[in-house]
């Protein structure tokens, strides 16, 4: 008798859909680590570990590692860099990366050597076995921000955890306000495939960074290790786009390019890469010919970033990555507590940018996503408008990471097929 409303059917469908679709790998009520026997006590009692304020914001696969970051936010933060074992438990505690004494900042808040980050929003595992990690170098945030060492980009071997390079940025390239949220690697020419051990190093590559924080890409040139700035106004969020509602909480967030993911080579080389800021609705794409190049004049950069089209409203973005095998760009969906995919062949059009997952409990807060090596969709989320601006419940679960195959995810969308 009364009539079924459609849209409401359809999101319990979605809800009920999640679970099966994409179930948790890894979930926990608190972040926790594997200590060493009686460590633990000792760090809760000098404040060197608070659990409540750790929580974490980025992931990605490297074989049988799950790296896993948390940026120092607060104070009580061991390690930022982690991981756990994919064959491990649920609840898994966390072991930092590359090893406890490197991983943790020292009694006296300094860091032992230089493979130590101090603190990171998200990581990058490139073809080349290599983990690119953007280093803010800052403890505290929320408090008054003390800079513990200089903004970088590290660079390992995940096959040796050796630290391949670090990059610290110079001045000229950062800002005051710049938050380092995320980088892609770009690489040129080669994919490490049939490598040996010894070509690591080799093949020009390039990284780009988003800074959140002052509405910039810094590009790494790796081969000749020297860092530029790129400036847009299309990196810039949008003051229509600056309200958010996720986890019941209201907020309003001015947060400029916050992650981008590179598409295919075209036959000249050049990819497009694909970015957007957090507080946007919009997907926006610009060469790599642009970028690569230091000296590319001001007004060629200021016309070469495109806008791909519009997600409507409610519809920003954390994270995105790009999935070759498919052709799909997969991005969070914080206000939806989902995920949307796009096929970067077609049109960008509402029915072409579908949410494929949305579950508020599941998926509250989608922080970031990444697709692995071999064709897996990860997604964390984190519940970090709880975190931020009221508190957590630590009786429930309140961060998971989800997996599943992108072909199994996309089925039946209009993200498959040409
Ligand atoms: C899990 O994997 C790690 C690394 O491959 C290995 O060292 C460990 O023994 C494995 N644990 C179990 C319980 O299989
Ligand atoms: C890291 O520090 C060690 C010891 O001081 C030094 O030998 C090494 O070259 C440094 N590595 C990088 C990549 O900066």
């Amino acid at each position: 008798m009364s009539q079924h409303n459609p849209v409401i059917l359809f999101i319990l469908l979605l809800a009920h859909q999640t679970a099966s679709l994409i179930p948790p790998k890894f979930q926990w009520k608190t972040i926790d680590f594997a200590w060493d026997g009686a460590q633990k006590e000792a760090a809760i009692s000098s404040g060197r570990f608070i659990a409540a304020n750790n929580m974490p914001t980025g992931l990605a696969r490297w074989k049988d590692k799950l790296f896993i970051t948390i940026p120092r936010w607060k104070t009580g933060i061991p390690s930022s860099l982690n991981y756990v074992y994919l064959n491990g438990s649920q609840q898994a505690p966390l072991n930092p990366y590359p090893s406890w004494e490197e991983g943790c900042l020292t009694d006296d808040g300094t860091v032992m050597s230089n493979r130590t980050v101090v603190s990171t929003f998200r990581v990058y595992v490139d073809k080349c076995d290599r983990l690119w990690v953007v280093d803010n170098g800052v403890a505290d945030m929320a408090a008054g921000v003390k800079q513990i060492t200089e903004p970088a980009l590290l660079i390992f071997d995940l096959k040796t955890d050796h630290l391949l390079t670090k990059h610290v940025f110079d001045e000229s390239v950062l800002r005051e306000s710049s938050v380092l949220t995320s980088v892609v690697a770009d690489l040129v020419g080669h994919d490490c495939t049939n490598c040996d051990a010894s070509c690591t190093m080799r093949g020009k590559t390039f990284a780009y960074i988003t800074d959140m924080g002052s509405n910039a890409i810094i590009v790494y040139d790796l081969e000749n290790n020297n860092a530029w700035r790129v400036e847009n106004p299309y990196f810039h969020f949008d003051p229509h786009a600056g309200v958010y509602k996720v986890g019941g909480i209201d907020f309003y967030w001015s947060d400029g390019v916050s992650s981008a993911a590179l598409g295919p080579p075209a036959e000249d080389g050049y990819s497009d890469l694909y970015l957007h800021p957090t507080s946007s609705t919009k997907q926006f794409k610009m060469s790599t010919r642009l970028l690569r190049n230091k000296d590319t004049p001001h007004a060629d950069i200021f016309n070469g970033v495109e806008i791909v089209g519009d997600r409507g409203p409610k519809s920003q973005v954390t994270a995105c990555d790009y999935d070759p095998k498919s052709n799909i760009l997969f991005y969070t969906q914080v206000c939806k507590n989902g995920l949307g995919c796009w096929n970067i062949d077609k049109s960008f059009t509402k029915a072409n940018t579908p949410v494929i997952l949305s579950d508020c409990n599941l998926m509250e807060f989608p922080n970031d996503v990444k697709v692995d090596h071999e064709g897996n969709v990860w997604i964390l989320s984190d519940r970090q408008s709880r975190f931020l601006y009221e508190t957590m419940d630590y009786n429930d679960v309140n961060f998971r990471v989800l997996t599943a195959p992108a072909d199994r995810l996309t089925q039946g969308t209009t993200c498959q097929g040409k």
